[in-house]
C-alpha cells in the first residue's frame, strides 16, 4: 500500500468531522423526543412522537456504529447534549403539543439543511455515507411534515420560539464539529 496523499488526510478529517457532528445531532434528537414523551406520553400525539423517536434511535445506532468502525472521536459535548436535548424537548412539551411540534419543525429543518450541505460537499465520494445521509434526511423531512400537520405553526409566539431553537441548533452543530 502506498502512503496516503496529504489530500487524503484532510478528506478523512473532513469525513470524521461530519460523522462526529451527525452522531451528536442524532444523539440530541433522540433526547429531544425522549423529553417530549416524558411530558406527553398520554397525549393525543404520543404515537406520532414515538414513531419519530424510534426512527431517531435507528439514526443514532447507525452513527454509533460509524463512530466505532471509522474510529471517530465523539464530541466531548455528549453529556451536555444529553441534558440540553431532553430539557428542550420537555420544556417545549410543557408549553403544549403544538409547541413541542414547533420545536420539531425548527430542529428538523435545521438538520435537513445540514444534511443537504454535507451531501453536496461529499459529491461523488463516500457513496455509502452519502446514501445514509440521504435516507435519514428523508425521514427528518417526514418528521417536519408530521409536526407541520400537527399545527406547529399555531403555537403562540411561533416565530420567536422557532428562531431561538434554530439558532441553538446551529450553535450546537458548530460546536460539535470542532469539540
Ligand atoms: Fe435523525
Ligand atoms: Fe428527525
Amino acid at each position: 500500500m502506498s502512503a496516503p496523499l496529504p489530500g487524503d488526510r484532510s478528506r478523512e478529517a473532513t469525513v470524521h468531522r461530519m460523522i462526529r457532528v451527525d452522531h451528536a445531532g442524532e444523539y440530541g434528537a433522540a433526547r429531544i423526543y425522549a423529553g417530549q414523551l416524558a411530558v406527553l406520553r398520554r397525549g393525543g400525539k404520543a404515537d406520532l412522537i414515538r414513531h419519530m423517536r424510534d426512527q431517531e434511535q435507528v439514526h443514532l445506532d447507525t452513527f454509533n456504529a460509524l463512530v466505532g468502525d471509522r474510529r471517530v472521536r465523539p464530541t466531548v459535548l455528549l453529556p451536555f447534549w444529553h441534558l440540553a436535548g431532553f430539557m428542550l424537548g420537555a420544556a417545549t412539551a410543557v408549553l403544549g403539543e403544538r409547541a413541542a411540534m414547533a420545536c420539531t419543525v425548527a430542529v428538523e429543518e435545521t438538520i435537513d439543511a445540514h444534511y443537504t450541505a454535507q451531501i453536496d460537499r461529499l459529491g461523488e465520494s463516500e457513496p455509502a455515507l452519502r446514501g445514509t445521509l440521504q435516507k435519514f434526511r428523508g425521514e427528518e423531512r417526514e418528521h417536519r411534515d408530521i409536526a407541520l400537520a400537527s399545527e406547529a405553526e399555531l403555537t403562540p409566539g411561533y416565530r420567536l420560539l422557532s428562531a431561538a431553537i434554530r439558532a441553538g441548533c446551529r450553535t450546537a452543530i458548530g460546536l460539535s464539529e470542532r469539540l
